[in-house]
């Protein structure tokens, strides 16, 4: 059989954060390759690059040079609404802070990517209710943020991330901010949605969870070891 064609292609990737401080090479010419259905663990020390990595597979940032194409799409000068509509239809998020809206209840934090992509409510709300099913906090459905558990909250992130059906999903140490039992449920989640043939990169510190991984890329001062 032939290789499927990646689904992620980076070539020669830099991203230089100039801001206002001291200018920061944050990629120093990344070339990276992710086939459909890879999980693939990213690893490196602290400040080596790893989110900002995921940010630009993500497309959260555009690169300062080197290009990248998603899902066939080349967004390597992709202006910024571009950028978010890709972003949108192509990629779900997980964070270590779940990064969950505090006033919207889970039900409705599900569905915010929903509401960006323009879906009627009712549609919203069945998807919603059918992606926290499949985690199994429906019985969390009207609860808000605060009235979760860490690991209830993680649940309600992932559920967000999956509901548009990404062709991506990217964690960034989904399992930093959860004690170890919870952590391994999260991981167990991880497992079976690459069992689905969902593409999954993780950032992690912790090479037990990688192990979940198909891959290890390691990434040191901006460039992949
Ligand atoms: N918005 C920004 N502006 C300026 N510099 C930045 C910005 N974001 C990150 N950096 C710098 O870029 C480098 C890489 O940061 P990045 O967040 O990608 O590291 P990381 O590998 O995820 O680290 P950690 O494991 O601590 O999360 C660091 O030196 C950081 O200080
Ligand atoms: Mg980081």
């Amino acid at each position: 059989m032939p290789e499927p064609s990646p689904l992620l292609v980076l070539r020669d990737a830099a991203k230089l954060y100039a801001g206002v401080g001291v200018p920061v090479h944050a990629l120093r010419g990344v070339t990276l390759d992710i086939l459909p259905g890879e999980f693939v663990a990213i690893m490196g020390p602290s400040g080596s690059g790893k989110s900002t990595l995921l940010s630009v597979l993500g497309c959260l940032t555009t690169l300062s040079s080197g290009s990248y194409v998603l899902d066939g799409e080349d967004v390597s000068t992709a202006s910024r609404n571009r950028l978010a509509d890709v972003r949108n239809r192509k990629v779900g998020f997980v964070f270590q802070q779940f990064n969950l809206l505090p006033r919207l209840d889970a039900t409705a934090n599900v569905e915010v990517p929903l509401v960006y992509a323009g879906v009627p409510p009712a549609d919203r709300r069945r998807r919603s209710l059918a992606a926290l099913e499949g985690l199994g906090m429906a019985h969390r459905a009207r609860h808000l943020p605060n009235e979760l558990s860490g690991g209830e909250q993680q649940r309600v992130a992932i559920a967000r991330a999956l509901c548009g059906e990404p062709r991506v999903l990217l964690a960034d140490e989904p399992t930093g901010n959860l004690d170890s039992q919870v952590g391994a449920d999260v991981m167990s989640i991880f497992d079976g949605l690459r069992a689905r043939g969902v593409t999954i990169l993780m950032v992690t510190h912790d090479e037990e969870k990688a192990r979940h991984a198909d891959r290890i890329v390691r990434v040191r001062d901006g460039v992949l070891e």
